[in-house]
């Protein structure tokens, strides 16, 4: 299976946690149509943990879905989200049980692999909950990816062990297209940050065919749902969903999108953002940081097609001015070019700058530039 973008689409777990149905699922799907975040590139829609029954089917062995909440089971839900032209995932676990302390895959990894392959499955995220002892957890995402592969089915890997056992240097050979770095992500200024913070060292792992998945977006809650908890303001949440596509990271919505208000909308669907995101290079960016306020964060990546993405996050309490000086990204005074920057998300003219800008950033709050070089 080639994946050669960073994944889009809208996981159930951050708002619904185990509070999921056929309707739930039915009528976000119409709403994610409605908002146009399919014609923005968002694809996928993925129920989380707690879809199936306690038990397996004392017969056959298999994962049963939870008639109260799919009583028309899997393949139904699975074929009214193919029918409006979107793609199906689907939760399970490495260990024994899931988190949600639901059957997990393990030892059954080919035998669920069949059975979401049965469904129509499109993408499995793959957790690392009730791991047994003295197994390791590499074994276990080498077993998913293999089964996966043998189960008849193009279906997407999403590997979550929350960055355990160093899984940057070696996930991509288990098979997997993304994986979870980091521990679970709650709808506060501190969570997305220490997340996004915690990967500038690793981002240089994550590449086509196997992406950092830097957990699903709060963007958007307003601390409302299973992992709301103070909340975020919209300066946050740009900030947030620009970190993500800086990071060239899988874009996984996680609020209730049947009620997403407009300046969310217009934020996940800003098509210079995605265009960054789903750059086809998805190269880390460049790391910069105000020379003694490291909650200045400057990033500046290399984009396909010439030009360059950069980004001036502030995650201080106040408005900040930020210097970025050229010539630590690769443009030196010597070179004679000067770079013309658009504002991406104010919009505005664009505007050229000799050697460096100074970027006005308010508190929490982010600016983001696409720019090309021009000769003097
Ligand atoms: C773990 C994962 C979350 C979510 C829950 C479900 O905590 O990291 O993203 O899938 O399990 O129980």
């Amino acid at each position: 299976m080639l994946v050669h973008r960073p994944p889009m689409g809208w996981n159930t777990w951050n708002t619904f946690g185990w509070e999921i149905s056929d309707s739930l699922i039915r009528e976000s799907t119409e709403a994610f149509i409605a908002l146009g975040l399919k014609d923005a590139g968002y694809q996928y829609i993925v129920i989380d943990d707690c879809w199936s029954k306690k038990l397996r089917d004392p017969e056959t062995d298999c994962l049963v879905p939870d008639p109260d909440k799919f009583p028309h089971g899997m393949k139904s839900v699975s074929d009214f989200v193919h029918e409006k032209g979107l793609k199906f995932g689907m939760y399970s676990c490495a260990g024994q049980r899931t988190c949600g302390d639901h059957p997990g895959s393990f030892d059954h990894e080919f035998l669920d692999a069949k059975t979401f392959a049965s469904w129509g499955v499109d993408f499995l995220k793959y957790d690392f909950c009730y791991k047994p002892h003295g197994i390791e957890g590499e074994l276990l995402y080498r077993r998913m990816g293999m089964a996966l592969r043998a189960s008849g089915r193009d279906i997407l890997f999403s590997a979550c062990n929350w960055g355990s056992d160093n899984v940057w240097q070696w996930i991509r050979s288990t098979g997997a297209h993304m994986y979870r770095s980091t521990g679970d992500i709650f709808d506060n200024p501190e969570s997305y940050r220490r997340i996004a913070v915690s990967q500038l060292d690793k981002l240089g792992a994550s590449a086509p065919q196997c992406f950092n998945d830097v957990d699903m977006l709060t963007v958007g809650m307003y601390g409302k749902g299973l992992v709301g908890s103070e909340g975020c303001n919209d300066a946050d949440y740009r900030s947030q969903f620009s970190l993500w596509c800086m990071f060239s990271a899988p874009l996984m919505l996680g609020c209730d999108i049947r009620k997403m208000n407009e300046e969310t909308r217009k934020l996940v669907t800003n098509p210079d953002l995605i265009r960054i995101n789903q750059d086809q290079e998805a190269r880390p960016p460049i790391i910069g940081h105000h020379p003694w306020n490291d909650k200045l964060l400057i990033l500046f990546k290399h984009l396909d097609d010439g030009t360059y993405a950069l980004g001036v996050f502030n995650m201080e309490e106040k408005e900040a001015e930020v210097g970025v000086t050229f010539s630590d990204y690769g443009l030196p005074a010597s070179a004679g070019y000067d770079l013309a920057v658009r504002d991406i998300l104010n919009g505005g003219e664009e505007e050229t700058h000799r050697e460096y800008m100074r970027v006005k950033v308010g508190n929490h709050d982010c600016r983001m530039f696409i720019a090309r070089l021009v000769k003097r």
